[in-house]
């Protein structure tokens, strides 16, 4: 009752002097913004999903279009009558005002109308160029690419996965970045002018700086350099293993002598992740096997099952069932359609906003890279679950980057042999040393190899935004990254007049952040290693077995503890919610340092006996002078489609 006089009183002293007083407002958001907000965002949410799951369908585009437009102008509305003055720090309530920061950024409706629908066109075009790129087969040069042409997943990516053919190789690398980056160049610039302009609309620099807003950090750039120094040491010893095991395969055609590496024959087409050449590097040959992949074709496992398999492991430590998320009689699409329709394979996961519609989109493989893959993608799902009841603006992670390393947690403990085991994935494993070493080394292929690139995509993008590289240096720029961070090369002379790089990977037309990632795959381990002491299945202080033995399956203890962290949204700093989830307030490289421990030994003794050293002479590579500094502020979240993209 206190309480309810007093904000009759507030209000009536507010309204004196034209501001919305603080019961208005909270009746306002309660009552109105909310059904209004979820009901926009689940119309253009289902329109766009329809589109992404048949992108030659000029109907649905249409549709997606119009509504992408009306929700804008309702937002603009709503914009301008309540948030666009307020000032957050003049209401007492922390959660107004916390609502209040994220409610005052407007996004791309900010932009006119007739502004907004050319920077979707340009996006649409992008996005269309990359989802229906093809290619020749490698035998086949002049070949009809309607009837014979190769599209990304998964023709072209089994080349790059599978082929020992370096001048194959070259070939489908080369023509994947002809067939799409390099026909988007000048999208691209429509898109980066748009695009700023949206963030000045909304009171940022440029869009970079739009984007950090998420991040609630004004250090965050230095922030992410420091852990990339954390870590880049054991990256180093992992590119120079398996650059000389790259040089045992390829012999003379492979040039390494300034210690840089061909970007193509890692077995991915951004040299993102190397698992594909786990039977080149593998540490201990005779040491337990781990082909999870067999061991699923024998056994005849189907999309489905894999599905099933990743919901038992979450609902295993009391979280909820994700089953309407992966059920294709709801909408849900998670294999590749085989009726003439063309799809955005990249695999995703949707909130429609309504509390209880939530899909995957997925053009699932029946292999273990793909099994992970889905608990990545359920990670999402778990995460909109988890905070279905605060507030429309809290409805977020706490920052991106939580969003992904939530599945990435789930997928460690999936991934050790005591589990695979236990699910009957593997069989014939004894644990030793030796299969330990072999362990990390998977396990280093797909999350170290993915440091550099996770890091250098938006510290490219940054310095687009900001204008400190021309578009006339767009393309070495990103040369310059990619020597730098990751130590790869291109195998073939790139020019900045034709080539666009950037735009061969998906999260560049398709206007996505990737920082999260990189800061994911750290987190992952503070999460991990939290967990696993939660469940009791690791003792930090005597580490008789060690972190990455650790799998936390069927406990409740360890659900509680992320469900502590998850069912805040963004409703809290990140830091706070870090801390509710692991002891700590800030993110640190130390847990993932601790779980490859055994691995850096080991890699640094093997590259000792290697003669001669090889070091990288950053003099040799293209380095560009930078114009303005990187300027930082903080961060806003725009009420967008909530979909979270495969890496
Ligand atoms: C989109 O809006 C335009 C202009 O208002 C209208 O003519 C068209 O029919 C709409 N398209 C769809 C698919 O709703
Ligand atoms: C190469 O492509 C042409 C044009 O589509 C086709 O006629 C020919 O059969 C193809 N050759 C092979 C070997 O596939
Ligand atoms: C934009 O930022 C400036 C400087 O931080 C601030 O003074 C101004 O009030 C902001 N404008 C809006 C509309 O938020
Ligand atoms: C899948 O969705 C359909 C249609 O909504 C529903 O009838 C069915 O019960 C669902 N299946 C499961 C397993 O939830
Ligand atoms: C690096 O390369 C530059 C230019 O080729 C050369 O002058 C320099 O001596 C090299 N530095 C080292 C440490 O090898
Ligand atoms: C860069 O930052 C320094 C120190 O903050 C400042 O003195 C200088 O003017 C800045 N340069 C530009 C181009 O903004
Ligand atoms: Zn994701």
């Amino acid at each position: 009752m206190k309480g309810l006089l007093y904000l009759v009183i507030l209000g009536l002293i507010c309204c004196t002097n034209g501001k919305i007083s603080e019961g208005e407002l909270k009746q306002y958001l309660n009552d109105v913004y909310e059904k209004e907000a979820s009901d926009q965002c689940y119309k253009t949410a289902v329109a766009q999903f329809d589109f992404e799951t048949d992108v030659r369908n000029k109907k649905k585009e249409e549709l997606t279009t119009n509504l992408t437009l009306e929700q804008a102008a309702w937002e603009k509305s709503v914009w301008t009558k309540y948030f666009k003055d307020v000032v957050p720090e003049e209401y007492e309530d922390p959660t107004i005002r916390r609502e209040l920061k994220f409610l005052k950024v407007l996004g791309s409706a900010a932009l006119e109308p007739k502004k907004l629908e050319k920077l979707n066109e340009v996006n649409n075009r992008m996005t269309e160029i990359y989802s229906t790129g093809k290619i020749c087969p490698y035998k086949n040069h002049k070949c009809d690419l309607t009837k014979d042409g190769l599209t990304l997943e998964p023709g072209i990516e089994n080349i790059m996965s599978a082929s020992k053919d370096y001048d194959e190789l070259v070939y489908a690398w080369t023509k994947w970045r002809d067939a799409t980056g390099a026909k988007m160049k000048d999208l691209y610039k429509t898109y980066v002018e748009l695009s700023n302009e949206e963030a000045r609309a909304n009171n940022f620099s440029d869009k970079g700086e739009y984007w950090r807003f998420a991040y609630e950090d004004p250090q965050f750039i230095d922030n992410v350099d420091a852990i990339w120094k954390e870590v880049e040491p054991l990256y180093n010893e992992l590119h120079k293993y398996v650059g000389n095991k790259l040089k045992d395969r390829y012999g003379d055609k492979l040039d390494m002598k300034d210690g840089l590496l061909p970007a193509h024959v890692f077995g991915n087409m951004w040299a993102q992740s190397w698992e594909h050449l786990r039977d080149l590097v593998e540490p201990f040959p005779k040491a337990g096997q781990m082909d999870v992949d067999a061991q699923m074709k024998k056994q005849g496992y189907t999309v489905l099952e894999m599905f099933k398999k990743s919901d038992e492991f979450y609902q295993s430590l009391g979280l909820y069932s994700m089953e309407m998320c992966y059920n294709e009689s709801a909408g849900a699409m998670i294999r590749k359609p085989t009726d003439g329709r063309e799809v955005l394979c990249h695999a995703s996961a949707w909130d429609f906003c309504d509390k209880k519609t939530f899909r995957l989109k997925m053009c699932t493989d029946v292999t273990f890279e793909d099994f992970r893959t889905i608990h990545h993608e359920m990670g999402h799902v778990q995460y909109y679950l988890q905070y279905k009841h605060l507030p429309y603006s809290f409805r977020h992670g706490a920052n991106p980057a939580f969003h992904e390393a939530v599945g990435d947690t789930m997928a460690l403990s999936v991934s050790t042999p005591a589990h695979l085991k236990k699910i009957k994935l593997l069989t014939n494993f004894e644990e030793s040393y030796e299969s330990d070493i072999n362990t990390l080394m998977n396990m280093a292929l797909e999350k170290i190899s993915f440091l550099p690139f996770g890091l250098l995509i938006d510290k490219w993008r940054w310095d687009v935004f900001s204008g400190a590289v021309q578009p006339e240096k767009w393309n070495s720029h990103w040369w310059h990254y990619r020597m730098k961070y990751q130590k790869v090369k291109p195998p073939v002379e790139r020019s900045d007049t034709k080539d666009f790089d950037p735009g061969a990977k998906y999260h560049i037309p398709g206007d996505s952040q990737y920082i999260a990632y990189f800061v994911a795959h750290i987190l992952q381990f503070q999460f991990y290693k939290s967990l696993c002491i939660e469940a009791k299945q690791y003792d930090p202080h005597n580490r008789a077995v060690p972190l990455h033995r650790c799998d936390f399956y069927n406990s409740v203890e360890a659900g509680n503890k992320l469900k502590a962290g998850l069912s805040l949204g963004s409703s809290k700093h990140w830091s706070e919610t870090l801390e509710i989830m692991t002891g700590s307030k800030s993110v640190t490289a130390q847990p993932l340092l601790e779980y490859f421990e055994p691995l850096y030994k080991f890699l640094k003794a093997e590259n000792e006996k290697l003669s001669p050293k090889i070091t990288v002479n950053m003099s040799t590579m293209i380095i560009e002078k930078f114009g303005p500094n990187n300027t930082r502020v903080l961060f806003s979240r725009k009420t967008e489609i909530h979909t979270d993209q495969k890496m």
